[in-house]
This record gives structure tokens, C-alpha cells and sequence, in this order.
């Protein structure tokens, strides 16, 4: 079995639910399965520390999970129009793979939420893919062939999945969001397998 890994960020909920609408995605494709991983929060306080297994949800990463994987789903919700600092300050961790050149080659897709509809959704979105280009990874996207792009009124984009939440996270991931999160998913783990031989 070949791993993908479902890598994400989540403070109120709404993208670990995605991830798991993700890897759901993943596990449709024969021969793939999902690996889902968390990152701790940072802080400015540089005493705080977060214990070394989280209290509940997923495990948190590690360069291993990077490496051992055959491609990435990256999820993060939006901060100014921006990626999360918590999966940044992992990325920026990962200095060392990119100088070996570990990931290149390999496939990522990206997905995010936002508390508003035009909120930073495309900008954190492609904000997320800078640093996965500069490993070298291949990006995967959604095509309009997915005909969810052509009727969504809240998230769904051809740069990754997203979720309108609102302001007081009072939209649930809708049906459409989840089906859109679940083709990327399976989009991911097709082309990575395909990759991987
Ligand atoms: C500091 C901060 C900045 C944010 N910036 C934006 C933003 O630029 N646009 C937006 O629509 N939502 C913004 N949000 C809202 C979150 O992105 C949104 O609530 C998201 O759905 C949370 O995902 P989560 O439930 O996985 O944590 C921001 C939230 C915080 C705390």
C-alpha cells in the first residue's frame, strides 16, 4: 500500500473535516491509502510548548511523513489571505529535504476555509503552492470536468478545495464542498500512483 499524506492545520474544525472528506478521496483509489498528519501551534511565547502527542485528532508530522509519502495534500485555513503559520513554520522546517531534492517529482494539492466568501480563498490557496514549487513538487488541481466548479455559490475552485465557513463557523462543509474535497483526493492518489512507477 502507498501512502499519500494529508497534511493540515485546523484551529475551529472546519479544515480537519475537509482533510478527512480528503483522504476519504484517497482511500477510493485502489493501491492508495491516507496517511493524516496535524502541525502544533506556534507561538510567541517561546516557553509555550505543545506536548509531543496531541491530545486528540491527528498525530502530528514528521520530515519522515514527507519522505515516506508519494504525495501531499496540504490543508490550511485562511489567515490574511495566507497560509497558517503553524504548517509555515513546518514548512519551514523542511530546508533540508528540499536541498536533497526528496520531494521533487512527487504530486501535492492544496485546500483551504475561509470565514468569508471572497475572503482569501485563491490567495491562500496559491500562497500554499510557492513553497511546494520550490521543492520541485508537481502541482494537481480541480478540472471543470468536476461540474461542481460551474454551480458552487460558497467553495470549490480549479487551484484546490475550499469551504465558505462564515463568520462564526456556521456553515458546514456542504455536500458539494465535501464531494469536491473527496475528487481532489482521489484525483491526487491517481496521479501519484501513476508517478510512482
Ligand atoms: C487571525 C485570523 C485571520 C483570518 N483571516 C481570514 C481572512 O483573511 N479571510 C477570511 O475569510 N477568513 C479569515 N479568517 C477566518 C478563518 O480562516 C476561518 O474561520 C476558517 O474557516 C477556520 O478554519 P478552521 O476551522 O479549520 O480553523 C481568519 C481567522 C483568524 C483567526
Amino acid at each position: 500500500m502507498k501512502e499519500v499524506l494529508v497534511l493540515y492545520y485546523s484551529h475551529t474544525g472546519a479544515v480537519r473535516e475537509m482533510a478527512q472528506a480528503v483522504a476519504r478521496g484517497v482511500e477510493q483509489v485502489e493501491g492508495a491509502g491516507a496517511r493524516v498528519r496535524t502541525v502544533p501551534k506556534v507561538s510567541t511565547v517561546c516557553e509555550a510548548t505543545e506536548p509531543q502527542v496531541p491530545a486528540a485528532g491527528a498525530p502530528y508530522v514528521e520530515l519522515k511523513d514527507l519522505e515516506d509519502c508519494i504525495g501531499l495534500a496540504l490543508g490550511s485555513p485562511t489567515r490574511f489571505g495566507n497560509m497558517a503559520a503553524p504548517l509555515k513554520y513546518f514548512l519551514d522546517s523542511t530546508g533540508e529535504l528540499w536541498l536533497k531534492a526528496r520531494l521533487a517529482g512527487k504530486p501535492a494539492a492544496v485546500f483551504t476555509s475561509t470565514a468569508t466568501l471572497h475572503g482569501g480563498q485563491e490567495t491562500t490557496l496559491v500562497s500554499m503552492m510557492l513553497p511546494l514549487l520550490h521543492h520541485g513538487m508537481v502541482l494537481v488541481g480541480l478540472p471543470y470536468s468536476q461540474s461542481e466548479l460551474f454551480s458552487t455559490a460558497g467553495g470549490g475552485t480549479p487551484y484546490g478545495a475550499s469551504h465558505h465557513a462564515g463568520v462564526a463557523n456556521e456553515h458546514p462543509v456542504s455536500e458539494l464542498e465535501r464531494k469536491l474535497c473527496i475528487a481532489l483526493g482521489r484525483r491526487l492518489a491517481q496521479v501519484a500512483l501513476k508517478l510512482d512507477r
